[in-house]
């Protein structure tokens, strides 16, 4: 019997093509997102699911999928699959690490720079045809090379590609991991380890690029915000929930913060509303990965992985 594969979303022509190619199947597919009841419909007779980080595969979408075999996730973050449940019912697990490290790390820098500079409110403001002339201090914003300290939570992947673009910056490189990086590495990224609380307090900038666990939920609590100084600005481009976002708000409009950048949110699509007036953050619809090429090669690496799977072979990428 043909494999038959769920893809919840609208995908790239060579996705289908490439299924086409390399595995006799038949593929449900829509040319829009499928919403959660269409899923736990159309996913009772199938083998494999291809979900985006937005969609939800919990106990209940597997429960209603009595021969599914791999779920192969187009994103690097796993956090929106039940894991345990999935081992426990032998379901292979894959996700995208890799392809997408350079491009989240340069769009965290747009968001450095896009906040220090205020670049979206130059950017309105010139629009408007404010602009009546150059002036000594219009749009002042913060200096961020030469001896300025960048603070990285997570120094996995991103992280690291975050400091070799920081250091062509001449930023001063610190960093918070659970495993501290080998003195040849640190020498390479040009970072020092640091404590978290030392970290927050010290830098003038800080990043997170931590995976979304149990342990991490909210890891830049209400208190952590405190240590912050008062002219930092803060960055997320990993996942909202790292972060408690309502006391990020209350920080940044108290101004107890310079600033933040944010491409997450704590409940995705939903955004605080106090974030979406303040003028010292600049917001984006999660796009860290967002550009053609690195899109297709997630979802290239999911199909193949997918594949993999089903042909009863080891994926590349299996969590
Ligand atoms: C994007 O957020 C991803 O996890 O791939």
């Amino acid at each position: 019997m043909k494999p038959k594969i769920l893809i919840t979303h609208k995908t790239f022509p060579e996705v289908l093509d490439y299924f086409k190619d390399k595995i006799d199947c038949e593929v449900d597919a829509l040319e829009r997102s499928m919403t959660k009841s269409e899923i736990l419909d159309k996913i009772k007779d199938k083998q494999g699911l291809l979900p985006l980080l937005v969609d939800n595969i919990d106990r209940e979408v597997m429960d209603s999928a009595p021969s599914l075999r791999i779920i192969s996730n187009v994103a690097v973050g796993y956090n929106n699959i039940d894991i345990g449940y999935a081992k426990k019912r032998g379901i292979l697990v894959t996700n995208t690490p890799g392809v997408l490290t350079e491009t989240t790390a340069d769009l965290t820098l747009a968001l450095i720079l896009a906040v220090a500079r205020k670049i979206p409110q130059a950017h309105q403001f010139t629009r408007e045809k404010k602009f009546k002339g150059w002036e000594l201090d219009l749009f002042l914003g913060k200096e961020i090379t030469t001896g300025k300290r960048l603070g990285i939570i997570g120094m996995g992947r991103i992280g690291k590609a975050v400091a070799l673009r920081a250091a062509a910056f001449k930023m001063e490189i610190v960093y918070n991991d659970p495993q501290k990086l080998s003195a040849e590495e640190e020498k390479k990224y040009g970072a020092s380890w640091r404590p978290l609380e030392e970290l927050l307090s010290s830098s003038d900038i800080i990043t997170i690029h931590t995976p979304l666990e149990t342990e991490t939920y909210h890891l830049i609590s209400q208190e952590r915000i405190r240590l912050m100084k008062k002219e930092a600005i803060f960055i997320n481009s990993a996942r909202g929930p790292l972060v408690d976002e309502q006391a990020l708000a209350a920080a940044l409009e108290k101004r107890r913060i310079w600033g933040a950048g944010l491409d997450v949110y704590e409940r995705e699509p939903e955004i605080e509303g106090k974030l979406l007036s303040l003028e010292n953050v600049v917001l984006l619809p999660h796009i860290g990965s967002a550009t053609h090429e690195t899109r297709l090669k997630m979802a290239m690496m999911a199909s193949r992985n997918l594949v993999q799977g089903l042909k009863g072979e080891k994926p590349e990428n299996l969590i």
